[in-house]
């Protein structure tokens, strides 16, 4: 399959303030559904300390991103193959000190990716939760931001905690939301509580990218390691993310001439404060 608009890669990084609300099973069947849409990506595992994209999709690579790292692996040794037009870029889980990269450490990491990443539509980053250093700056950095959240007050407070960080510190107004585990109305009025905070207390609005709901094929997937696009392809999960796909892909064509302005993958010095 030809990919869209070849050469204007877009970065988007899935993430979330708390841990466990569906950033890794987004962003890998996001991955899956731009796919069948004809685009070309590189889904790229960020979660540098508990990274387990590999897992859901049940492989075991021999080398990962800290290995590229090190010099010991050049990005054609890391990046597999899932399906023709969906590369995947592994990461190693538990390794303690790879959790915060430094600012050089980034910046060498994306020398060795620029050349790799161009080939592709979207580079897609499936981030760690939280505000870490490290998660802070891919954020900041991504071309657009999908914040996921569910229903759940904290997911929500921490959700809100994240954008209020990202935009004091590096003055950052686009948000994508993506609801998880919601119906329709539930997800309308999350939505709504954490965009009246954004609009009352930071002075911009977020953008409803919309939701999926709350789907027991999903557990299904993760125990299989299949993802759930592969797994049940019609399961309202999968219907659901199919749309905001749809969504993604439209908001990149609209957008595409701000959005390139940036590189997609491009180290952004740091502001003294
Ligand atoms: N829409 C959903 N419906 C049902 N279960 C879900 C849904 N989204 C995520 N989950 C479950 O939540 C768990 C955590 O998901 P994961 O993608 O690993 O979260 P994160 O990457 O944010 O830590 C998984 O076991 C998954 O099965
Ligand atoms: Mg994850």
């Amino acid at each position: 399959m030809n990919a869209i608009n070849p050469g204007k890669t877009v970065s988007l990084c899935v993430m979330s303030g708390k841990g466990g609300v569906g950033k890794t099973n987004l962003s890998l069947n996001l991955g899956f559904a731009l796919r069948d849409m004809g685009h070309k990506l590189l889904l790229m595992d960020c979660d540098l300390g508990l990274a387990n994209l590999d897992v859901l999709l049940g492989l075991a690579p021999e080398k990962n991103l800290q290995d590229m790292l090190a010099g010991q692996a050049t990005a054609a040794e890391v990046v597999q193959t899932v399906e023709p037009g969906l590369d995947i870029l592994p990461a190693a889980s538990g390794v303690p000190e790879m959790v915060e990269m430094d600012q050089n450490q980034q910046g060498a990491l994306f020398d060795k990716l620029t050349d790799l990443v161009a080939g592709y539509d979207f580079l897609l980053l499936d981030l760690g939760a939280g505000i870490s250093g490290t998660v802070l700056s891919l954020a900041r950095m991504a071309q657009m931001r999908v914040v996921l959240v569910t229903p759940e007050p904290t997911s929500l407070t921490d959700g809100y905690a994240m954008i209020k960080v990202l935009n004091a510190r590096y003055g950052v107004r686009d948000f994508l939301v993506v609801v998880n585990q919601a119906t329709a109305q539930e997800a309308k009025e999350t939505f709504q509580r954490l965009n009246l905070a954004c609009k009352t207390f930071l002075g911009f609005e977020l953008l409803s990218l919309g939701h999926v709901r709350l789907d027991r094929t999903m557990t299904q997937a993760v125990i299989n390691q299949t993802p759930l696009a592969r797994h049940a392809p019609q399961c309202p999960a999968i219907k659901d993310i199919a749309m905001l796909a749809a969504r993604v892909a439209r908001y990149r064509e609209e957008n595409l001439e701000t959005i390139s302005q940036r590189q997609a993958l491009k180290q952004i010095p740091s502001v003294t404060s």
